[in-house]
């Protein structure tokens, strides 16, 4: 059995939301299993508020689980020391949404990246000038001296991202999570961004998590990979890319693939959509009992799906799905 590299068991995420007598806790993630193994495209789709983020950051570490563990090596990260933490969160990166916020406005980018490299000693004073520039080579960014002593401002959105992708990588992470990485970034260069990430991957021999709430753009860069579906913080199936696209389960993965443009116009009007029972989208905060999609779901039975959350199961080798449709009572 191989070991992932990141096992997520059991995880469930709160935050106090409210003030003062009304505070109370939100759980915005529930019962959440995903294993990442090394190498693997990893891709996590799902509408927005539904808790991507929230398992992102949950799994490099920046948010605590009120419930379950999140393993690294096998290893739970909330009982490592403080060396082990230090060596995990060196090895598992993320990169956010907003290259502009997640970038200090006032460092050059010749300061942004050196500083990782000097801090885990893998540049010195002597060599880190052309450590910078094949960091900047290697995202794209060249010839490296137009962009050593410009500050963000200076730079595109889609620099900007290559820069952030840059000092992801400059500490040599076995793990990358990229949430919607392209996201502020102009539509003519998403593409190049995506192949980046996906040569890098490849070239470093990375894990990917990339986190999106575009099945399309999903399906363009974790091919041959695995997507986990995400509805209202839980995960509600996982397949491989090839698996999800040809023969989704869930009825609401079949609502969302339903909902993606086809390049042929005849193939999108011809395609059957399923008649959903509601279109609001309840709140994460008040969740619906049972399965958390009983209140759209065309598939609703009374007395079962909103009694109970369904179980996951394992329908096909490496398939899995949380609905009554496929469990037993
Ligand atoms: N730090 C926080 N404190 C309180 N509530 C939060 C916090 N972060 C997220 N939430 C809430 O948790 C829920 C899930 O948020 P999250 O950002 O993970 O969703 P998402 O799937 O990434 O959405 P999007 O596609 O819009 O980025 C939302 O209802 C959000 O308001
Ligand atoms: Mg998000």
């Amino acid at each position: 059995m191989v070991q992932p590299l990141v096992k997520v068991e059991h995880v469930a995420i709160e935050f106090r939301s409210g003030r003062f007598l009304s505070r109370r806790r939100v759980r915005v993630l529930d019962d959440i299993n995903v294993e990442i193994y090394e190498g693997e495209t990893f891709g996590l789709v799902g509408e927005s508020g539904s808790g991507k983020t929230t398992l992102g950051k949950t799994i490099v570490g920046l948010y605590r689980p009120a419930e379950g563990r999140v393993l690294y090596r096998g290893k739970d990260i909330w009982s490592m020391s403080k060396e082990e933490f230090r060596e995990f969160r060196k090895q598992v990166q993320m990169i956010h949404q907003d290259p502009y916020a997640s970038l200090n406005p006032v460092h050059t980018i010749f300061r942004i990246l050196s500083k990782p490299l000097l801090k885990y000693k893998l540049a010195t004073p002597d060599d880190v000038e052309e450590k910078v520039a094949q960091l900047l080579k290697r995202v794209g960014l060249t010839p490296p001296e137009d962009f050593m002593y410009k500050y963000p401002h200076q730079l595109s959105g889609g620099q900007r991202q290559r820069v952030s992708i840059a000092r992801a990588i400059a500490v040599r992470p076995k793990m990358l999570v990229a949430d919607e990485p392209v996201s502020m970034v102009d539509v003519s260069l998403r593409v190049g961004i995506l192949k980046l990430l996906a040569r890098l991957r490849e070239e470093l021999g990375m894990s990917l998590l990339y986190i999106t709430h575009d099945l399309a753009t999903l399906r363009y860069i974790a091919k041959g990979g695995r997507i986990a579906v995400m509805y209202l913080g839980k995960i509600v199936e996982i397949a491989s890319v090839e698996e999800l696209i040809e023969k989704p389960l869930h009825p609401y993965t079949q609502l969302l693939l339903a909902a993606l443009p086809e390049p042929d116009p005849k193939v999108t009007r011809s395609k059957k959509l399923p008649k959903l029972r509601s279109i609001d989208i309840p709140s994460i905060a008040n969740p619906p009992p049972g399965c958390r999609f009983n209140t759209r779901c065309p598939y609703y039975k009374a007395g079962l799906c909103d009694r109970e959350p369904p179980p996951m199961i394992e329908v096909e080798k490496g398939h899995w799905v949380a609905c009554w449709l496929y469990a037993k009572r």
